[in-house]
């Protein structure tokens, strides 16, 4: 018998041939730009860590999202950087804040971009942490009706989705209700389901102006090694009313993304988060690796894992490569 019989590289002949026995593909409909929305008008500062991204106006943000609709991306996740912090983190639900103000004026002038809102407390507290501080610790249960009022503040404000990343216990269901009863039931939840106390939040700290002040976020985001328990959370956050579930980090928990998925039947997200992105970009600019070849690899990746879409600071750059 002449060997080898099996010789797997004669699917690999050619682009042509490994096109088409590709098993995992991207589009840009599957990215969803993080953009952080500061007052003022005209104003747009490039964030360190992060280039090409940066702290926008309202009026920046909305050519910002043209320009993602023009490239076919997926839709854009808001975050506000208020100019006033305080203890309550009243801006995060206030009827006028930045985001509010900010998903009003996308929708208007691209109502066909898909618009996700970001519903935490951090951005928004003196003190940089996710909720209520009682004691030395974030209240649970406080800070719920914090998080029911943003939600509520961004539906009324248009927003299509609203995305609890604050990983309190409960949220999902104290989000729900009141959407609910405000008459927003038709507002899905994306939950940041399985959310770890990553090292790769650093440089979104930077760009969201979000540090704690004291402390770390350990007490409410999930401990690096585990896993089952992140299958706990995404129960949880089903059963409550979650409609999309989100794994964040992804690259360093790939193996989290492929668990969820097949475990789980809804849509599932992941997180490409800062960390992630500045550190191929800081390979790149050093020549070490090379940019459009990391971030399409990054990216087919978390998708082979599972994702079925993926929030990703390259999604203009991406887009573009593969228009
Ligand atoms: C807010 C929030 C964070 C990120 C998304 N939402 C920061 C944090 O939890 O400290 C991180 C995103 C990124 O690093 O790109 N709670």
């Amino acid at each position: 018998m002449p060997f080898p019989i099996h010789r797997p590289r004669r699917l690999r002949a050619s682009e042509p041939m490994r096109r088409l026995v590709r098993e995992t593909r991207l589009a840009p409909s599957d990215f969803i730009l993080p953009l952080f929305a500061v007052e003022g008008e005209g104003d747009r500062r490039e964030i360190g860590s992060m280039p090409g991204n940066y702290q926008l106006s309202v009026d920046e943000i909305v050519k910002e999202c043209e320009l993602c609709h023009s490239l076919g991306i997926g839709g854009v996740i808001l975050f506000g950087i208020p100019n006033e912090k305080d203890d309550c983190a009243s801006q995060a639900y206030a009827e006028a804040g930045i985001v509010q103000r900010a998903v009003a004026a996308i929708k208007r002038a691209v109502p066909d971009l898909l618009v996700i809102t970001d519903v935490c407390n951090c951005e928004y507290t003196s003190h940089g942490h996710c909720g209520k501080i009682v004691g030395e610790d974030v209240d649970n249960d406080a800070t719920l009706a914090w998080l029911a009022a943003s939600a509520v503040s961004h539906a009324r404000a248009g927003t299509d989705i609203v995305a609890p990343s604050d990983m309190m216990d409960g949220r999902v269901a104290a989000i729900r209700a009141a959407l609910d009863t405000a008459g927003f039931q038709k507002t899905p939840i994306l939950s940041y389901a399985a959310k770890y106390a990553s090292a790769f939040y650093g440089p979104f700290r930077e760009a969201a102006e979000s540090a704690p002040q004291f402390g770390d976020r350990r007490s409410y985001q999930m401990d690096p090694p585990n896993a089952l328990e992140a299958m706990r959370e995404i129960a949880l956050d089903i059963e409550e009313g979650a409609d999309m579930i989100m794994v964040k980090p992804a690259m360093p928990y790939l193996d989290i993304i492929r668990m969820a998925r097949d475990r789980f039947d809804v849509p599932l997200a992941a997180y490409q988060v800062s960390g992630e992105f500045s550190m191929i970009m800081a390979a790149a600019r050093n020549g070490w690796i090379d940019l459009d070849r990391a971030m399409i690899e990054s990216l087919t990746a978390i998708r082979r894992a599972g994702a079925g879409f993926i929030l990703t600071y390259f999604a203009q750059p991406a887009a573009r490569l593969l228009a």
